[in-house]
């Protein structure tokens, strides 16, 4: 039975530090969270790094594509002064410094592949199976997600056995057959785009439902009146409230 707890830090705790750092990761724990999730894509010499961005400009002081740029160029970018002075030195953290901290803070991991044009398979392949060697056999596995359907693929091809987050901004017409192929375990979909009757039709398949990115108390709560299992949030303390009306 796959553990979901209600909250799932996004990005870490997005709005509370450097989005897709170690400190946003350790941030999600200190405010209680129990789950994060975080996103994952290549460098140009193949290290899965944390970054959501096709390009640097926004979370790092450097310029350019994550894919253009090898590890060790990525590296020397600052990731945490853009966000607040308070961050300066952040680093670039790889897939598998992010695994390690969580496996030291026991919290339970979404990893996102992100989608990269003509890499996709290609960064699922290499982050799931670093993953695999780097997760406790005694450990619930990290659920893996992915807009992208080769990484999906993918996904399935490596880790087999571990839960697969079928990720769903629109709705294709055949979200049900896509996600039974995958055998996802759960769905997981654009609050914003969603109502009732949407997530009451998702629900058929009998899998959860987890709301990406929920960051109100009455959002929060109106998502999970739908039936919404998990919601993925920037900030975790902040909808502790919406936890004690469900
Ligand atoms: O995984 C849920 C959510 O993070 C997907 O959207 O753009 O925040 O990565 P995005
Ligand atoms: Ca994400």
């Amino acid at each position: 039975m796959l553990q979901l707890p209600r909250l799932i830090g996004h990005r870490g705790a997005a709005r509370h530090a450097p989005e897709n750092t170690l400190a946003s990761l350790r941030m999600a724990a200190v405010q209680g969270c129990l789950m994060v999730e975080f996103d994952v894509k290549l460098t140009a010499d193949g290290v899965p790094v944390l970054m959501h961005d096709e390009r640097l400009e926004r979370t790092t002081d450097g310029t350019g594509r994550v894919q253009d740029l090898d590890f060790e160029s990525i590296r020397r970018l600052d990731a945490g002064r853009w966000f607040s002075p308070a961050h300066a030195g952040e680093r670039v953290p790889t897939l598998a410094e992010a695994l390690q901290l969580c496996i030291a803070l026991d919290l339970l991991v979404n990893i996102e592949i992100k989608p990269c044009p003509g890499r996709g398979a290609e960064t699922a392949g290499i982050a799931c199976s670093l993953a695999r060697t780097l997760w406790p056999a005694d450990r619930q596995a990290p659920l893996v997600s992915s807009f992208d359907a080769e990484a999906l693929e993918m996904v399935r091809h490596v880790v087999p056995d571990w839960p697969l987050g079928f990720l769903i901004d629109r709705r294709p017409p055949d979200w049900r057959e896509q996600a039974e192929r995958l055998n996802a375990a759960t769905l997981n979909v654009n609050a914003r785009r969603e109502d009732a009757a949407s997530i009451a039709e998702y629900r058929t398949l009998g899998r959860p439902i987890l709301a990406y990115t929920v960051n109100s108390v009455p959002a929060a709560a109106e998502v999970f009146s739908w039936g919404v299992s998990s919601v993925f949030t920037d900030t975790p303390q902040g909808l502790a409230p919406a936890l004690r009306q469900f």
